[in-house]
C-alpha cells in the first residue's frame, strides 16, 4: 500500500478544529442567501482569493466576518454536519470540535441556537455515520475575562454537552494569565481545559497555560521548542500538542513545511498530533495535513501510525473507548504491513 493510501485510510482522531473554520465558501454563499445577507465578495472565487494571510490576525479578520452569516439553528447544524461527513470520509473515527460562542452571542445570536445546532448534528452524525465527537467551548482571548465569565455562566445550562473549555483568537498580548480566574471556575465546574499557546506567542505562554490554566493539552505549541525545560516538562507529563501543519504554513508560523517542527517533536518523544485547525481556510482537512507534512518531512508509515495512535491517546475519550480505537489502529497497521 502506498504511503498516501496508508495515510488516508488509517483510523484517526481530530482534536483541533474550529467549527467556524470549516465554513466552506459554497455553504457560506448558500446560507448568506437564505438569510438575506450580502457578502462582501461577489463569488466563491472572489472570496477564496481573499484567503491570502500574512499572520494570525489577518486570518481572524476574515474568519469572524464569514461567521456573521450564521444566524439560525439550521445554519449551525448544516455547518457541523458538513464537517462531520467530511471527517468521516477521511477515516476520522472521533473528533473534538471547538466553537467560539462569543463570535455569535456578541451579535445577538442566542447561545442555545448555536449549541443546539452543533450538538444535534453531532448526534445525527453518530447515529448515521458512527463518528463520535466532543465539543470544546473556546473563549476569545482578545475580549475581556469578564466576557468569558459571562459566557461560562451561560454555558452551565448546557454543561453535559461540553467536555472542555479552551482559549483562542489573537494570541500576542493576550497571555493565558489574563484568563486565570475563568479557567479556575471552569475546572471547578468539572470541565477539562485546553488553550492555544505558542502559535505566535512565546514559550512563556505555554508555561502559563500549563501552570495557571491547568490545561490537559496545548493547541499548536510550536514555540515550546524554544525552551528546553518546557520540552522536558511536556515529554515527562506526556502533555499533547495539537499541531496544525497547513495552518502553520498559511499563517506564516513556518515559511516552508520542510522546516515544520513536527518531526523534531516526534523524535524528542513529545505527544504530537496532526489536525486541520480551519480546513476551509487553510487548504485541507486532516488527511491533507497528514499528506502534506508526511511528504515535506519524509515521514514513514511507522511515524504516521504513531501520530494516529497519539490522536486517540490525546483525546478526551474514556479509557475503554480510547483502548478500543487504539486497537483498531494497531490492527490496521498489522494487516497492511
Ligand atoms: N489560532 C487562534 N485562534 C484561532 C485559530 C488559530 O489558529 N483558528 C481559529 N481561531
Ligand atoms: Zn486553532
Amino acid at each position: 500500500m502506498s504511503i498516501q493510501k496508508f495515510t488516508e485510510v488509517i483510523p484517526k482522531a481530530e482534536l483541533h478544529v474550529h467549527i467556524e473554520g470549516t465554513f466552506e465558501p459554497e455553504l457560506m454563499f448558500e446560507i448568506a442567501s437564505r438569510n438575506n445577507i450580502s457578502l462582501q465578495y461577489n463569488s466563491v472565487e472572489d472570496l477564496k482569493n481573499a484567503y491570502n494571510f500574512t499572520n494570525l490576525q489577518s486570518f481572524l479578520d476574515i474568519y469572524y466576518s464569514g461567521a456573521k452569516v450564521l444566524i439560525n439553528e439550521q445554519d449551525f447544524y448544516d455547518l457541523t454536519l458538513a464537517y462531520l461527513e467530511k471527517a468521516h470520509s477521511q477515516n476520522v473515527l472521533h473528533t473534538e470540535i471547538m466553537f467560539d460562542p462569543q463570535t455569535h452571542t456578541n451579535r445577538g445570536v442566542e447561545f442555545k441556537t448555536v449549541i443546539s445546532g452543533i450538538t444535534n448534528a453531532m448526534k445525527d452524525a453518530k447515529s448515521k455515520l458512527g463518528i463520535t465527537s466532543n465539543l470544546i467551548m473556546c473563549f476569545l482571548r482578545h475580549l475581556s475575562e469578564a466576557d468569558a465569565i459571562k459566557t461560562l455562566k451561560t454555558a452551565l445550562d448546557y454543561k453535559d454537552l461540553i467536555v472542555a473549555v479552551g482559549l483562542d483568537s489573537s494570541e500576542k498580548g493576550h497571555p493565558p494569565s489574563k484568563f486565570k480566574r475563568v479557567f479556575e471556575m471552569a475546572l471547578k465546574e468539572g470541565f477539562k481545559t485546553v488553550a492555544h499557546a505558542g502559535e505566535e506567542g512565546p514559550a512563556e505562554y505555554v508555561w502559563e497555560a500549563l501552570d495557571l490554566l491547568k490545561v490537559s493539552r496545548i493547541d499548536h505549541g510550536n514555540n515550546s521548542l524554544d525552551d528546553d525545560n518546557l520540552i522536558q516538562k511536556l515529554i515527562s507529563h506526556q502533555i499533547p500538542l495539537t499541531v496544525c501543519p497547513l495552518s502553520n504554513l498559511k499563517l506564516k508560523v513556518v515559511t516552508d513545511l520542510k522546516m515544520h517542527p513536527l518531526k523534531k517533536m516526534l523524535d524528542a518523544g513529545l505527544l504530537a498530533t496532526v489536525n486541520s485547525d480551519d480546513p476551509a481556510y487553510f487548504g485541507g482537512y486532516v488527511n491533507e495535513n497528514f499528506l502534506a507534512v508526511a511528504e515535506a518531512l519524509k515521514l514513514t508509515k511507522g511515524e504516521i501510525f504513531i501520530l494516529a495512535v497519539n490522536s486517540f491517546k490525546a483525546s478526551f475519550l474514556d479509557e475503554s473507548s480510547k483502548q478500543e480505537m487504539i486497537e483498531k489502529v494497531g490492527k490496521f497497521f498489522e494487516t497492511v504491513n
